[in-house]
């Protein structure tokens, strides 16, 4: 029988060429599939990077930075790191990026016209990168705009190789409002996620729910949401605990 190598497997699961990936994208694509950019000696060095360590992602999906999605993201993010110490944390606040949504139905770029989602690809779609966490403030009972876009561009995973297919994915909803649409917008960004085959977990143990569901009161620190914190870290320590299981690492 011939010997299944890491070579030959990517070789033969590739779902479609690195040719037909949008141009902008190709190169992240190809990092995520094994096939480009990367030598043999870096390979092995992220295999066993891999054996040790795994990486929770946060993205932040407030078109406004440092305010209370992300505050609550790192609050999560540190629930998670703490569970292990294989694992790696790392806030990427989406706010000031461009990210046009529309380019997901394969427009164009206009000439001229920035885009920094391509550059999201390979920090996304790296195997070390075990779990990813959503945050997004509530606009009108669903996700920002940002956040749609950002999911609609993640369009690329779903064409090309699934990378994101096997990662774990948790959600955080940061409402002006107690019970403002936190759980109906988590719904919403947990459906996206879902069509890239991700491992969908919600806020854990006490009393699991379906994800963080944070108040923002306007009167200072979201922090001080006691009850939204307490899902906060149970989404954290669940997603983390999930990713360590599927990596061999859990209880
Ligand atoms: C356009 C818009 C719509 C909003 N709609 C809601 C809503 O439906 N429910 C709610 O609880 N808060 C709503 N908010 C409040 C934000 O969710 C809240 O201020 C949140 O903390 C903002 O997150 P950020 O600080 O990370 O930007 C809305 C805010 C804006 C700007």
């Amino acid at each position: 029988m011939k010997d299944i190598t890491r070579r030959n497997f990517v070789k033969t699961s590739m779902v479609a060429p690195a040719v037909l990936l949008r141009k902008s994208e190709a190169a992240g694509a190809a990092f995520a599939a094994g096939t480009g950019g990367s030598t043999a000696s870096s390979r092995n060095s992220s295999q066993k990077r891999k054996a040790k360590q795994i990486r929770i992602i946060g993205i932040c999906c407030s078109p406004r930075k440092a305010k209370t999605t992300a505050a609550s993201l790192r609050v999560c993010l540190e629930a998670a790191k703490e569970v292990h110490p294989s694992i790696e944390v790392e806030l990427i606040e989406l706010a000031g990026m461009k990210i046009d949504g529309s380019l997901a139905a394969g427009l164009p770029l206009e000439p001229g016209q920035r885009d920094d989602f391509p550059k999201l690809v390979p920090k996304l779609s790296d195997p070390v990168v075990a779990g990813i966490i959503v945050g997004t403030p509530v606009y009108f009972s669903s996700m920002t705009s940002l956040c749609k876009a950002f999911l609609d561009r993640c369009i690329t995973f779903w064409e090309n190789n699934m990378a994101l297919s096997g990662k774990v994915a948790g959600v955080l909803a940061v409402g002006g409002s107690r019970n403002g649409g936190q759980e109906i917008t988590i719904q919403s960004v947990q459906a996206a996620l879902l069509c890239q085959e991700m491992i969908i977990v919600g806020s854990g143990r006490p009393a699991p729910r379906i994800g963080a569901t944070v108040w923002n009161s306007g009167k200072g620190d979201v922090t001080e949401d006691e009850f939204g914190m307490a899902t906060t870290r149970k989404l954290g320590r669940r997603v983390a605990e999930v990713a360590l299981q599927l990596n061999g690492m859990g209880k």
